[in-house]
């Protein structure tokens, strides 16, 4: 027999001995019966948070699903995501990395990908104590408002200075989409690659073909990847990846000597690229490591606010008591002489309570990153053997009948009767995670959501377009690591405020 044939025959037969071993000496998780060598992979279906949480109705709380010969074990109730992101934190605290974010991250120099371990830690107290810190986020808000502001103008300027276009809906994404980009390419890079115009620069249109060209070569991944012995049939398109790479090192070198130069000039900046730059010694940081976490923040800071607020906006719409609600609010605190800051926060509980209500029942990630067993552990009574992928539901846990009252209804009131933490303290509530690998932005992204929420309440009220009703408005889920609306929100905006508090608060941080 040739030696692929005998691969192809003898493989099978080990893969079901090793999960028969498992079977037998582990007590796995329930869940549906995996098929020889795909496991559940054709059974899952599309929007993989739903059809898990389909699957914990009818085997419980903790279920095992085989992708492939990989076991992945799903929690998706309070108590059990608390043994997850508290008890056993330490233990699940790696990451499964496919073969193409193992290139992209460079086999996990950076933070997303990179297992649980010194290289870790010492990246994280990067974040923790330099990037995120309460001070740098002040000192980085005035991009935020001049962002936001920048958003209200744009939307004015499109549909009220041009009478034929009064009235008409407008695609809500395209707006809070450029903030996102703007807001981090500018904490980030200390870029605009945008002008007043929405004009992307050169440098701009090279950024977003870089993102959407990894977002390509992460898709093309065959179902085989999941199947570690079938792996070598489909061979990674090595030459893509390097020359990937190679482009995305260059511009932020680039980038990065831009910033060199600007901070010989005129002195210390807030920006991540200098904040990196000026601590690569003290923290012993590689180029890798830099280019990796910049990247990082790219990813994982951009689409998540946006997705946040255009699903906020969706409930707002479909709960017009709840708009005028967070209305009135704004209008009795602010007025109609002055547009909302990040200081009128604290003045606004029920604005932040509709950010609340928006993240619990739509997380941008509702299975967060998985997480990955660094050793046996036992969770809700069961085995989770070394290697295996958890995930904790958290769009499950938040809207669980047992812990929620009418879990289902878009009602900010519940957090005014009782305050609960999300961030990551209560685990009835986990949009960012808990634990060590908690989203690290997460009260950046708090703020940016809550401002574009207000500022888009405060400056309009907003109705479904012309023809449609609040039914209409479609509240399903695109399948994906991040949950877009499926049919992208349209709505009309109409103005409430005097024109002259439509503009842009243009800031050159
Ligand atoms: C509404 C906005 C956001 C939500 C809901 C969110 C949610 C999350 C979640 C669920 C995780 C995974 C936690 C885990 O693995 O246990 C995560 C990780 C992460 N987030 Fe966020 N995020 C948001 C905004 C941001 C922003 C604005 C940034 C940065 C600019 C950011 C940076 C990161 C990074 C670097 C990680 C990886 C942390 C690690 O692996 O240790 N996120 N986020």
């Amino acid at each position: 027999m040739e030696l692929p044939s005998l691969l192809l025959t003898a493989t099978p037969i080990l893969l079901l001995a090793i999960y028969l071993y498992q079977k037998l000496r582990f007590k796995l998780p329930p869940g549906p019966r995996p098929w020889p060598v795909v496991g559940n992979l054709y059974d899952i279906k599309p929007v993989r948070f739903r059809c898990f949480h389909e699957w914990s109705q009818t085997y419980g709380p903790i279920i095992s699903v085989w992708f492939g010969s990989t076991l992945n074990v799903v929690v998706s109730n309070t108590e059990l995501a608390k043994e997850v992101l508290k008890e056993h934190d330490q233990q699940l605290a790696d990451r499964h990395r496919s073969r193409s974010a193992a290139k992209f991250s460079r086999d996990g120099t950076d933070l997303i990908w990179a297992d649980y371990g010194p290289h870790y830690v010492k990246v994280r107290k990067v974040c923790t104590l330099e990037l995120f810190s309460p001070k740098r986020l002040e000192a980085l808000r005035p991009i935020r408002e001049d962002e936001v502001t920048s958003m209200v103008e744009s939307i004015y300027k499109d549909n009220f200075t041009n009478p034929e276009n009064e009235g008409k809906s407008i695609l809500v994404k395209k707006y809070l989409g450029a903030v996102a980009f703007n807001n981090i390419t500018r904490l980030a890079f200390g870029k605009r690659f945008m002008n007043d115009e929405g004009i992307i620069n050169d440098q701009g249109k090279e950024f977003k073909e870089i993102v959407a060209n990894g977002l390509k070569l992460g898709a093309s991944l065959a179902m085989a990847e999941h199947i570690q012995w079938l792996r070598w049939l489909f061979p990674l398109d090595e030459a893509a990846f390097a020359k990937h790479s190679a482009r995305r090192d260059r511009l932020t070198r680039a980038i990065m000597e831009e910033h060199t130069l600007a901070r010989q000039k005129s002195g210390e900046k807030q920006h991540f690229v200098d904040a990196l730059l000026t601590l690569q010694e003290k923290y012993d940081l590689s180029e890798d490591t830099i280019i990796g976490l910049l990247w990082d923040m790219i990813t994982a800071g951009m689409d998540t606010t946006a997705i946040s607020v255009e699903w906020a906006m969706a409930e707002l719409i479909k709960n017009p008591r709840v708009q005028q609600k967070a209305q009135e609010e704004l209008d009795r605190v602010i007025g109609y002489e002055r547009v909302m800051t990040e200081a009128d926060f604290s003045n606004l509980p029920y604005l932040q309570c509709v950010a609340k209500e928006a993240l619990r029942l739509h997380p941008p990630t509702p299975l967060m990153l998985p997480h990955r067993a660094n050793a046996n552990v036992k969770i809700g009574g069961y085995d989770i053997p070394k290697g295996s992928n958890v995930h904790v539901n958290v769009w499950a846990v938040a809207r669980d009948p047992k812990m929620w009252k009418d879990p289902l209804e878009f009602r900010p009131e519940r957090f005014l009767e009782e305050d609960v933490d999300m961030k990551g303290h209560d685990y009835r509530l986990l949009p960012f995670g808990a634990g060590r690998r908690v989203c690290p932005g997460a009260q950046l992204g708090i703020n940016l959501v809550t401002s574009m929420l207000g500022h888009l309440l405060h400056h309009f009220n907003w109705v479904p377009p012309n023809g449609m009703t609040i039914k209409d408005i479609n509240m399903e889920e695109n399948p994906g690591l991040v949950t877009y609306m499926r049919s992208p929100l349209q709505a009309v905006p109409t103005p409430r405020l005097p024109s002259q508090l439509y503009k842009r608060a243009a800031s050159e941080i």
